[in-house]
């Protein structure tokens, strides 16, 4: 069989792990690959090369995408999906394994319901796939932003100071939920549940008159305020993206306004996407990248590949598409039991 593999959506780390697993074991089942390059992109342009063993030699560690990437949505464009069809139909591909976030994966749906036989995986360091308990690249984020709160802290305390540090995290706050118990932070802040800067600054000074002398507020990109509580509206960047560090100047301006201590922020920014994946990111990955050329192999068409405890599952991708899923009760309370 020939089959087309390709990268959509945000880069993250582990996507290279996949990409070697899904070669290998397909080219063990005796199918042979094509890469597409820069997601959809590359399927509507017709921008491929065949993909063999020799291309994912010692890829296993490295960061990014060897495929490249791109937001781009062949539903979403005039004609797109027909030259999705085209191309395929004239590079003789039979089935197309698919790694992307909710972007990616919602065109991949529009393309199976199209007929096109298609197997996805999830990735993304927000960790917001629903129908996946991890979804590559989510551990590797984690850990990048827990050693920035180790690495904040310590400059906080010498000083006195406040610390706000912006992760990333669109429409949820897995990576600032995760890192911030990690890290230990002492307020957090996420899309989940709009936070009052008035009870943020409220909290902190009574820290600091009770007890402390620093305190670390980790903020996700997309948390928002109550109603009627702060009048702030993040900038938005291409694609509905969000504009990195308006939220953490918002907040680290706010709280230096309304508690008087001395305050500065942190941007992680695209450092949590970069460099080397975590050991657990790559076996995850490689997990996903088996599982997805054995179920492209065996004729399964319109599925993900999940991790449901401690198992690789099959899922629908019509379950998938157009939901979030969001950092659960139980974590949360986690997090704030700890400040
Ligand atoms: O991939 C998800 C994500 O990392 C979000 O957390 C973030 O808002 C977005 O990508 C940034 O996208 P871009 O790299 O296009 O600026």
């Amino acid at each position: 069989m020939r089959i087309g593999l390709l990268t959509g959506g945000g880069d993250c780390p582990g996507l290279n792990a996949l990409i070697r697993a899904v070669v290998k074991q397909s080219t063990l089942h005796g199918d042979t690959l094509v890469g597409f390059r820069h997601g959809w992109r590359g399927v509507v342009d017709g921008d491929l090369f065949p993909l063999t063993g020799d291309h994912v030699r010692g890829i296993v560690n490295q960061g990014g995408t060897m495929l490249g990437t791109a937001r781009f949505h062949p539903h979403e464009d005039n004609g797109g999906i027909d030259a999705v069809l085209e191309t395929l139909k004239h590079e003789r591909i039979e089935a197309l394994v698919c790694v992307g976030g909710d972007g990616t994966l919602a065109a991949a749906g529009k393309l199976a319901e199209a007929g096109v036989r298609m197997i996805c995986a999830p990735k993304t360091i927000d960790n917001d796939v629903w129908g996946t308990d991890r979804s590559i690249g989510f551990d590797t984020a984690v850990g990048i932003a827990t050693e920035a709160l180790d690495r904040v802290r310590t400059t906080a305390e010498s000083h006195d100071r406040v610390m706000v540090v912006e992760v990333m995290g669109h429409h949820v706050g897995w990576i600032a939920v995760a890192a911030g118990i990690a890290g230990g932070a002492d307020q957090i802040l996420i899309p989940e549940e709009p936070f009052d800067i008035a009870e943020i600054a409220a909290r902190l000074r009574h820290r600091h008159r009770s007890y402390a002398t620093s305190s670390i507020v980790v903020v996700a990109e997309g948390a928002t305020a109550k109603h009627g509580t702060l009048d702030f509206q993040a900038p938005e960047g291409p694609f509905g993206s969000i504009v990195a560090g308006a939220i953490g100047e918002r907040i680290k301006y706010e709280l230096q306004e309304r508690t008087g201590f001395d305050t500065r922020v942190t941007i992680l920014g695209h450092t949590q996407r970069g460099g080397t994946p975590t050991a657990t990111d790559r076996i995850l990955a490689s997990r996903f990248g088996v599982a997805a050329a054995d179920a492209i192999h065996e004729g399964a068409t319109s599925k993900m590949t999940a991790l449901v405890g401690d198992s690789i599952e099959l899922v629908d991708i019509a379950d998938v598409a157009g939901k979030l899923k969001v950092v659960p009760e139980e974590l949360r309370r986690v997090a704030s039991s700890l400040y």
